[in-house]
């Protein structure tokens, strides 16, 4: 495997890309790059500035003017500033994840969103984490992943991550939510969630961290 590679994983909500893409990772001394931060921290901004689902035209025009940026971080995986302020906690609230849908269906903003992220990637030496990752954004990447999972298994680990972090949640109603979340983004017109032709599927229902992060180093080890 060549030192300035870019390795790509992709999937639906829960099915561990994030824990995953940040360990394999750190393990081979890569950039990681959480995507769905770069367009929480959109919806962050939109929401504080008052912007509603119908004004597209004045989304597009904030997010014109917004200065994103995206630094690595031995403990977080990765850290992102808007506008100077720093906003790695503040992205991860229910309203940001509720909201997301409508900042990034809109063209311009994954136009804008998709440049930036290939200049973050330029240098390769990086995961990339996201759902378009594989299809649109890096679509010649040498190494591709697909991670899933049962629906069980996803609300299970989001209801486990909440109860961790002393947040008291339902699980029916978790399980609700990734079904409503995965229904927007398979269904987007644009870039909608795909597994690439060329990527590794890895159903992770039932394995262990360890399991996944081995098929990966394993894969791109080759
Ligand atoms: O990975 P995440 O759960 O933080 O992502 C939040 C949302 O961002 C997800 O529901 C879809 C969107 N997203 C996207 O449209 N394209 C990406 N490359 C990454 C995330």
């Amino acid at each position: 495997m060549k030192k300035n590679t870019i390795i790509t994983i992709d999937g639906p909500a829960g099915a561990g890309k994030t824990t995953i893409a940040k360990e394999v990772a750190k393990r081979l001394g890569f950039l990681y790059l959480d995507t769905g931060a770069m367009y929480r921290a959109l919806t962050l901004k939109a929401l504080t500035e008052g912007i509603t689902v119908e004004e597209e035209e004045k989304l597009v025009e904030m997010v014109k003017e917004t200065i994103l940026i995206a630094k690595k971080d031995d403990k977080k995986g990765m850290r992102i500033w808007v506008d100077g302020e720093e906003v790695t906690d503040k992205i991860r609230t229910e309203e940001v994840t509720n909201n997301i849908w409508w900042v990034c269906r809109v063209k311009d903003v994954r136009k804008k969103m998709k440049k930036l992220q290939r200049e973050i990637g330029s240098s390769g030496g990086i995961v990339v984490e996201g759902r378009d990752i594989g299809t649109v954004v890096f679509p010649k990447a040498p190494f591709k992943f697909y991670l899933d999972a049962s629906i069980d298994e996803r609300a299970k680990r989001r209801w486990l991550e909440q109860t961790n972090k002393g947040i008291q949640s339902d699980l029916e109603k978790i399980k609700q939510d990734i079904k409503e979340r995965d229904n927007k983004d398979f269904t987007r017109e644009i870039a909608p969630l795909k597994k690439a032709e060329d990527a590794i599927s890895v159903d992770t229902t039932g394995l262990s961290i360890e399991d996944v992060v081995g098929k990966i180093i394993e894969q791109v080890s080759q």
